[in-house]
């Protein structure tokens, strides 16, 4: 391994380590009642775009506390879900969080492909994990194009990610992300909506992006999007 990609799997790791088992607990305290007010984005906003874009065979990667997934579930809209992650702890709060669900788990870095059998998920689902990746989008942009190795024909990709450029234009969530991304939780400085559109768009027919605040919502497929 270079220094380079050495020092890019560091980065990759100190993204997904803060998510200890102690921190995990109140990972949606932080995140849904402070951080999205801070990047004014309803909390809301992140149900409700689940709710609308998951199916009954989803994947989801990043999984952080599953609470969106646990929301889903209580709507009774899933049936066969399949959790990747990076970090193990988050795989077994997600596994938790949607007991008595049985569940697959898959500890992977999505920028690496998805070692999975069987898949052609007709959903899968990637909310708040982008800006926690270094690189621009069209570096780790990567990840849409494994997960169109994983998708069913038609399948929908959906998600949302915390957006610096064009998006961070008050002061307190500036505040936020460069403290964010000086220690290595964040990597979004980079991020840009025109690049995400690109990408998403040289893999996908149809592209679609909703802008609340300073967070993006994307949904991509090659079907029509409903
Ligand atoms: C900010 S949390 C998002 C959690 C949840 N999706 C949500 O929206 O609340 C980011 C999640 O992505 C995972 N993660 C970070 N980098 C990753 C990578 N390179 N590959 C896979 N998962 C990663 C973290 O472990 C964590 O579970």
């Amino acid at each position: 391994m270079g220094t380079d990609e050495a020092e890019l799997e560091r980065q990759v790791r100190q993204g997904a380590a803060v998510y200890t088992p102690l921190f995990l607990p109140f990972y949606d305290w932080w995140v849904y009642g402070f951080a999205v007010r801070v990047m004014r984005c309803p909390p809301g906003e992140f149900r409700t775009f689940y709710e609308l874009n998951v199916s009954e065979h989803h994947l989801d990667i990043g999984v952080g506390s599953g609470s969106l997934l646990k929301h889903c579930l209580r709507q009774q809209l899933l049936e066969r879900v399949t959790l990747m992650d990076l970090n193990p702890n988050c795989l077994l709060a997600a596994e938790k969080a949607l007991r008595p669900l049985p569940v697959r788990k898959v500890q992977g870095d999505m920028l690496k492909p998805f070692v999975m059998d069987n898949p052609r998920f007709l959903s899968v689902g990637l909310n708040f994990l982008l800006h926690c990746v270094p690189g621009s989008f069209r570096e780790k942009g990567v990840v849409f194009k494994h997960i169109k190795d994983v998708l069913a024909p038609g399948g929908l990709v959906f998600g949302s990610t915390a957006i610096y450029q064009g998006g961070a234009r008050h002061a307190p969530a500036r505040f936020l992300f460069d403290r964010y991304n000086q220690a290595g939780v964040f990597h979004n400085r980079e991020d840009t909506q025109d690049d995400l559109q690109q990408v998403l768009g040289e893999l996908y027919e149809n592209v679609e992006m909703v802008q609340e605040g300073c967070v993006l919502f994307f949904r991509a497929s090659d079907a029509p999007l409903e």
